[in-house]
């Protein structure tokens, strides 16, 4: 079996963020956004990957290269324009990425738990097509999913009107590249002036063909917006364990990881992740799901439910950073006696004096 990770959005939800990263390199808690869907399908047994790439795609070549340090075989196959899920799918099989079943795992989404139980299903049952639901509370945010008697019978892009709230997954298994080809060409693009992935299931349902679905245990997130970035954060703090190799003077409390090279002379309230080389200085407190990412400098005030991506640093006085972002390199500052709570989205190589 074939993987397929699908890269090549723009991530426009989450500027400034993406202004100079692609959202799957966003990190959460250690890994790279999309080091989650590629370490699920190669945990499935899946390690022949190809990944579709577009908008800032050469930085996801650099820094994923051949996916060995992954376990993963990666071939990359670029989307020059971003014209649906279903597109992205077709330019990978025209370009032998996949050539047999295969499963397409979206690069913004996650799946706790993985998707290794599915893939196993899938191999023994071997449906045509095979997708994951999700009950949702929006489901117009999402490809919906119509059931009848235990079937499929219809899938809706972003429903309009209230049809259904279980929401497709972004993870779609087939078994026959042959067979999407087949149903892409049919296609039209949608009122977003994209071929739709719903669009290309919805053609092996209306033509006979098997699709077979599940409905997932567990949460699943899929990341487009500094919301949905920070909720993927915090599930994700919330299933690590504690753990500790790098230096603590002073204190350590709950659930909290801390990877070498990391000193820690200030105090850390877990669940939360210090990435390497992380310094969290004496005057500084570093409170539940926060996560500071490699190389991050807290050097005073105390930092909550919040995203510090590699080497920014933080000098914020009395003041606690709480729900933000902060982007690489950036610098948070506070020179006065400012009190209370500050709530920000800073892009990469900003400097924030307050
Ligand atoms: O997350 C699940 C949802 O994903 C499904 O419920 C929907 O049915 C499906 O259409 C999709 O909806 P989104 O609007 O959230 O998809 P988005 O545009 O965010 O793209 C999802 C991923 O696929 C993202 O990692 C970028 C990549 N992508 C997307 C498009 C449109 C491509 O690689 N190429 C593309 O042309």
């Amino acid at each position: 079996m074939q993987g397929l990770v699908l890269a090549g959005g723009e991530g426009s939800r989450l500027r400034p963020l993406t202004l100079s990263v692609p959202k799957h390199l966003i990190p959460l808690a250690g890994r790279a956004m999309i080091e989650y869907p590629i370490g699920h399908l190669v945990e499935a047994g899946v390690v022949d990957v190809g990944v579709v790439v577009g908008y800032l795609g050469h930085l996801l070549r650099e820094y994923l290269g051949d996916g060995s340090r992954l376990g993963a075989r990666l071939r990359y196959v670029e989307q020059r324009e971003r014209l649906g899920i279903a597109h992205a799918i077709h330019l990978a099989i025209e370009a032998g990425a996949v050539d047999g079943p295969f499963v397409v795992y979206l690069g913004d989404n996650i799946l706790a738990g993985g998707v290794a139980k599915y893939v196993e299903k899938f191999r023994e049952e071997e449906p045509d097509v095979y997708i994951l639901l999700s009950k949702v509370k929006d489901p117009s945010r999402f490809g919906v999913a119509v059931l009848r008697d235990g079937r499929v019978v219809k899938l809706v892009e972003k429903p309009k009107e209230p049809v259904s709230d279980m929401a497709v997954v972004g993870v779609y298994m087939f078994r026959d590249p042959d067979l999407v080809e087949k149903a892409f060409r049919s296609l039209k693009p949608s009122w977003r002036g994209e071929y739709e992935v719903t669009d290309l299931i919805q053609w092996f349902i209306d033509n006979g063909h098997r699709v077979a679905y599940d409905v997932v245990d567990g949460w699943w997130k899929d990341v487009g917006t500094p919301e949905s970035l920070l909720e993927a954060l915090y599930l994700l703090l919330d299933s690590v364990g504690g753990r500790v190799e790098g230096e603590v003077s002073g204190e350590v409390v709950g659930r909290v990881v801390v990877e070498r090279g990391a000193v820690v002379e200030g105090r850390v309230y877990g669940p939360a992740y210090l990435g390497r080389g992380v310094y969290v200085g004496r005057g500084a407190v570093v409170e539940q799901y926060a996560s500071l990412e490699a190389g991050v400098r807290a050097l005073s005030g105390a930092v909550s439910r919040s995203l510090v991506m590699d080497e920014a640093v933080l000098d914020l006085g009395r003041l606690r950073l709480v729900d933000s972002v902060v982007g690489r390199r950036s610098v948070v500052k506070c020179g006065r006696e400012l009190h209370g709570e500050i709530r920000l989205a800073v892009s990469d190589f900003s400097r924030v004096e307050l």
